[in-house]
């Protein structure tokens, strides 16, 4: 965290703290250290690749001065960018399916955004936004870059995403830990945060093993058919077999989460640690005791906090 005057919020987003779970690794043997992005001012690691994706495009004059930017957001990214979007004058347009909790719609109004909710995919259930739904979410906010001559932020193709975790996210890490890392796993929604991190923590250790996680049922990265594309994890398992970020040569394997165990997971994050988190943390979590019960035994595994509790108060994670 910084100690001087900041010129803006803007320059609050990372430096995040790394913190051991010594109450959860008790009685194992190893230790996870968890990287605090819900502490990030929009509560999630999405605001790093916001703040990078804006200065990249303005660096490159893609994005000229009160151009409107839109994107296509399960919440996190989209209030990422209403607050970058707020401090340097560009209006934003947030287009999210209905699946997605009710608060991250809330959140990004109140810090400006024009938010368009689209309706699911038939058959689909509030809390659980599959393929279906997000192809009806991309179409959309297609429709409104065209319409409005919008810079698209476009989480999934643009390379800031990938630089945020690259030239941040990950020294961080290896910083904070001093090196001292044997494992990354990381559940991947656009896979930025996995190929970011996992190509930073390759170059200082090529020994260093990384982890893609997914959810049963949804495991296509893993090259198994998407039996259960409607889990619970919000923020990635969409059941996409090709990522333009995933290289394959930084994948040293493929974890698979439950929804249950993603849940359980996040519940002993706040009971025990009082880490305030959501699904995908959990999920995170729940691969590292995967990982520090089997290949990993007796060694350190990193992990992401990928953002807020306080994002799923209208879920029954809380319950
Ligand atoms: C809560 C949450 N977890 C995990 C992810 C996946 O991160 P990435 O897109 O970097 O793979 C996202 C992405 O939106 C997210 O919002």
């Amino acid at each position: 965290m910084r100690d001087d005057l900041c010129p803006s919020i803007i320059q609050t987003i990372g430096e995040t703290p790394l913190v051991e779970l010594a109450r959860i690794n008790r009685n194992m043997d190893g230790r996870i250290l968890a990287k605090l992005e819900n502490l990030n001012p929009g509560y999630s690691k999405k605001d790093r690749i916001a703040r990078q994706i804006i200065e990249d495009a303005e660096a490159a004059w893609e994005l000229r001065p009160g151009q409107t930017v839109v994107e296509l957001t399960s919440g996190n990214t989209g209030t990422g960018l209403a607050i970058v979007c707020a401090v340097r004058g560009y209006p934003f347009v947030a287009v999210m399916s209905k699946g997605n909790s009710s608060e991250r719609a809330r959140m990004m109004a109140a810090l400006g955004a024009e938010v368009v909710l689209v309706a699911q995919a038939p058959g689909s259930v509030p809390g659980q936004v599959s393929g279906a739904d997000l192809e009806r979410v991309e179409q959309e906010t297609e429709r409104i870059v065209h319409e409005r001559k919008a810079f698209r932020a476009d989480q999934f193709t643009r390379q800031g995403n990938v630089r945020a975790h690259y030239l941040h996210t990950g020294p961080e890490i290896l910083r904070q830990a001093q090196h001292q890392i044997h494992a990354f796993c990381d559940f991947v929604g656009t896979g930025g945060t996995f190929a970011g991190c996992s190509r930073a923590l390759k170059e200082a250790d090529p020994q260093t093993q990384c982890y893609v996680v997914e959810p049963v049922g949804a495991a296509v990265l893993a090259g198994e058919p998407s039996s259960r594309p409607n889990h619970r994890i919000q923020g990635g398992g969409y059941s996409m077999p090709a990522l333009a970020f995933l290289n394959r040569e930084l994948v040293d394997g493929y974890l698979q989460v439950s929804d249950d165990d993603a849940i359980r997971a996040a519940r002993r994050l706040a009971k025990e640690e009082g880490i305030f988190a959501g699904f995908s943390s959990g999920a995170n979590l729940a691969a590292a005791l995967q990982l520090l019960a089997g290949r990993h035994r007796g060694q350190t595994i990193a992990i992401i906090i990928c953002d807020s509790g306080l994002k799923y108060l209208s879920t029954d994670l809380w319950a």
